[in-house]
């Protein structure tokens, strides 16, 4: 038998409807903060994400779909979406046009991970990226706005913030680090090779021993420009004000190397080990990188599957459910069905059956209204109704059907 590929799920009804539920209520969110759709391909050149990603990241240096297509390209399935809409972004002149320009867009992501509860090959991300504002009340807003969703699903998390710093801090700070990161050799041995490649990196090293020599290491708060910091305390401000509960994480340097400034994440008090939902950050740099002209941007990704599990929907009773008793009606019943799902959800199987057991199927489609066409409904032209929600029962005419 022929399986999907270990760490890329299928997603079936009944998680289905939540998955769409959630991608209507996050787009209908984001199109309020202004954020408007785009859909880049899934496919792109590597060096793309070598470049945005970053060479040192795990995710370009292990976790890549990489392959040479047959034309000789060498490709690579996205395994975040900022790169791309970056590249969109710059490819289709809008870096030239000036002002702002906000986008959103979800879909699949590939990385090649470990398969874990919460971590999978292919997942889905919800992500908002804003090009063109460098005040970092556009931070604030973007915080706000996954904040919105979250909330919206009663998804409870803690918010942790940080500031990355600039290039006109963050080398100085880095050599710091790296001649502090030198003194120490019982450091693990992915600290010793990101202390050469990305040192920042080192800080969220998820090894207990390394946190403990790290309590010493020079910081990267203390490190900030003016700039930085002035935002970074502005920012820090502007959430209290706004009633935002936020928890400063100096070790938040995020595995995505384009960062600057603002860094953020989501982090569930619900799950296990996999516990990031959101994350995102300002990378005011990146546009200017990948060939555009200097563009502040900031933005965000949802991990979709993480919070699907936490989403609780009540599935409603809805639409109409339409039997009949007798072979002859089906063809009115037929009829009938096609007009009323102009207007309405409507579920009708192709074969008689008995009023039980047609009851007993309408309250498996969770349909609100049993109607039946029994041997008398079809002599009469009307239909008998069971609204399974208020219990009620009643005859009404074919108009009428159409029209309830
Ligand atoms: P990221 O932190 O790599 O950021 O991913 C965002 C979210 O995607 C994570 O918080 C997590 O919920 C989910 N996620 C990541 N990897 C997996 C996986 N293997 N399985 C399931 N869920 C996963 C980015 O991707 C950036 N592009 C976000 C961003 C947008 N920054 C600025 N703009």
């Amino acid at each position: 038998m022929i399986q999907a590929l270990r760490g890329m799920k299928d997603i079936l009804p009944p998680l289905s409807h939540k998955y769409l539920t959630f991608i209507q209520k996050a787009s209908h969110i984001a199109q309020n903060y202004t954020f408007e759709y785009i859909e880049p391909p899934l496919l792109e050149e590597t060096k793309l994400f070598k470049r945005s990603v970053g060479e040192s990241s795990d995710i370009v240096g292990k976790e890549m779909y990489q392959f040479i297509d047959k034309g000789g390209n060498d490709v690579c399935l996205r395994p975040e979406g900022t790169a791309g809409v970056v590249r969109s972004f710059i490819e289709h002149k809008l870096d030239r046009k000036g002002g702002v320009h906000r986008f959103y867009y979800y879909g699949a992501m590939f990385r090649y991970e470990r398969p874990q509860k919460g971590r999978l090959r292919q997942f889905h991300q919800f992500g908002v990226e804003s090009f063109g504002e460098a005040s970092v009340y556009e931070d604030a807003a973007i915080i706000m706005l996954a904040k919105e969703i979250l909330d919206h699903f009663n998804i409870s998390y803690t918010l942790a913030i940080n500031s990355i710093g600039c290039p006109a801090c963050l080398p100085d700070y880095k050599k710091r680090l790296v001649a502090f990161l030198e003194q120490k050799e019982d450091i693990c041995d992915d600290c010793k090779r990101r202390r050469s490649t990305n040192p920042i990196r080192v800080l969220d090293c998820k090894n207990q021993k390394c946190q403990r020599i790290y309590s010493e290491a020079p910081k990267l708060l203390d490190h900030l420009c003016e700039a930085c910091q002035r935002d970074f305390n502005k920012l820090q401000e502007i959430l209290k004000s706004e009633g935002v509960e936020f928890v400063i994480d100096e070790n938040l340097v995020r595995g995505l190397d384009y960062y600057t400034k603002t860094a953020f994440e989501f982090i569930s008090t619900q799950l296990g080990a996999q516990n990031a939902i959101a994350g995102g950050g300002r990378y005011d740099n990146l546009v200017e990188f990948l060939g555009g002209r200097p563009t502040p941007a900031v933005g965000f990704a949802i991990g979709i599957e993480r919070i699907l599990d936490l989403i609780e929907i009540d599935f409603k009773r809805e639409g109409f459910y339409l039997g009949t008793m007798i072979e002859e009606a089906i063809p009115t019943a037929f009829h009938l069905a096609l007009q009323k799902r102009k207007s309405a959800k409507l579920f009708m199987e192709y074969k008689q059956k008995s009023l039980k057991a047609h009851l007993k199927a309408a309250d498996k489609h969770n349909s609100r209204y049993a109607c039946i066409i029994g041997e008398d409904e079809f002599q009469k032209g009307t239909l008998w109704v069971k609204d399974l929600e208020e219990k009620r029962e009643f005859h009404i005419s074919q108009k009428e059907f159409l029209e309830l």
